[in-house]
């Protein structure tokens, strides 16, 4: 792997106390391209703009698909990721629904490693500083031709970040007019339309005080699916309860180890389809406890209300809320506080 580095670092010029997410990148970048029918070993470069032809197909087509992950400083210096595989298999899972070549494994690792450990300065110590991961792939041919492409562009990129909205507990709108994926679409993969489809209906919401969405099912709208960035939970009486994944809910990570962790303490999860219906029925009943959303920018993340037409439902804070109980256990096994559980922890080297 050819490896260039910068000759000044910018890192004293930001303000590690003060981050937005995603607005500062770290001094170098990964990048690899694929021609000729493979990929090339890579290069690390210095973080800086990349050439794109106004012809890309990826400018016209949206041909792009990424992902999130964070690496996490512990007590003794050390960088771990969270459990990397299953980013990695879903990169090329989302890869393949967009008929974009899958990355070989080699690449992808050897790459991330020498990345974070040439830009493991910006890694910050203690709970909620992290560096997140940006992996992404477009389609690079020039070519306005309506297809897959045959030239594409890999890169991972890493930002400083504290958790995604601060310590803020947020209110969702639950979306009855728009739909974020359909039966049979893209919405189980990490395509860039995704992201692009939900603004506008997010927009509104926002418009009208909310932070985020939540999805319902696009054939009646009433099965919750998730929100904007997040898988949901949903605490009934003493029972955790989030919808199944299928092709149009992201199979997010955060969801399945928080699904996990809650089975090993003796927490009753059911992966079950769950309604506006119920959850307004089991609010108006006062079983609602909690609702909280699960991702990698978010880690966890309470809610505090929902809006559905012109109602606002707003929760009672937990004392000792199930959500906090499985934050804080998720958070130990990152920051490499706790043993490890199921080789979630990727140590880099
Ligand atoms: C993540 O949690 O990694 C996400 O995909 C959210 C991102 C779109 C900000």
């Amino acid at each position: 792997m050819k490896i260039n580095l910068i000759e000044k670092s910018r890192i004293d010029d930001v303000d590690f106390t003060n981050l937005t997410f995603g607005k500062i990148f770290t001094d170098h970048m990964f990048i690899s391209e694929y021609k000729n029918g493979k990929w090339s070993s890579g290069e690390i470069r210095p973080y800086k703009n990349i050439s794109v032809s106004p012809s890309a197909r990826v400018l016209h087509y949206g041909q792009a698909i990424f992902e999130g992950m964070k690496c996490f400083k512990s007590e003794d210096d050390d960088l771990f990721l969270f459990r990397p595989d299953e980013n990695f298999k879903r990169f090329n899972k989302s890869s393949q629904r967009l008929a974009i070549p899958e990355i070989d494994e080699k690449i992808f690792f050897n790459g991330l490693n020498k990345l974070l450990k040439i830009d493991s300065e910006w890694i910050k110590k203690g709970f909620g500083n992290a560096l997140y991961i940006r992996p992404f792939v477009y389609a690079s041919e020039p070519s306005i031709n309506a297809s897959e492409a045959n030239e594409y562009t890999f890169l991972i990129i890493c930002s400083p970040s504290k958790s995604y909205y601060g310590d803020m507990e947020i209110s969702v709108k639950i979306e009855e007019k728009y739909s974020r994926a359909a039966k049979g679409g893209v919405g189980y993969a990490k395509a860039a339309g995704n992201y692009a489809a939900a603004f506008y209906p997010t927009k509104l919401a926002i418009e009208q005080g909310f932070q985020q969405i939540i999805w319902t099912d696009s054939n009646n709208h009433n099965a919750i699916e998730e929100a904007g960035t997040m898988n949901l939970f949903f605490v009934i009486g003493n029972k955790l309860i989030t919808s199944p994944t299928s092709d149009s809910i992201l199979d997010g990570i955060t969801r399945k180890s928080i699904i996990e962790l809650a089975k090993f303490y003796g927490i009753d999860v059911y992966e079950r389809e769950i309604t506006i219906d119920e959850i307004i029925k089991e609010h108006k009943s006062g079983n609602l406890k909690e609702i909280f959303g699960s991702g990698t920018a978010v880690v966890v993340l309470p809610i505090k209300s929902f809006g559905h037409r012109d109602q606002l439902y707003t929760l009672n804070s937990e004392k000792n809320s199930i959500s906090s109980f499985l934050k804080e256990k998720l958070n130990n096994i990152q920051y490499n506080i706790s043993n490890d559980f199921e080789n979630w922890k990727y140590k880099i080297n």
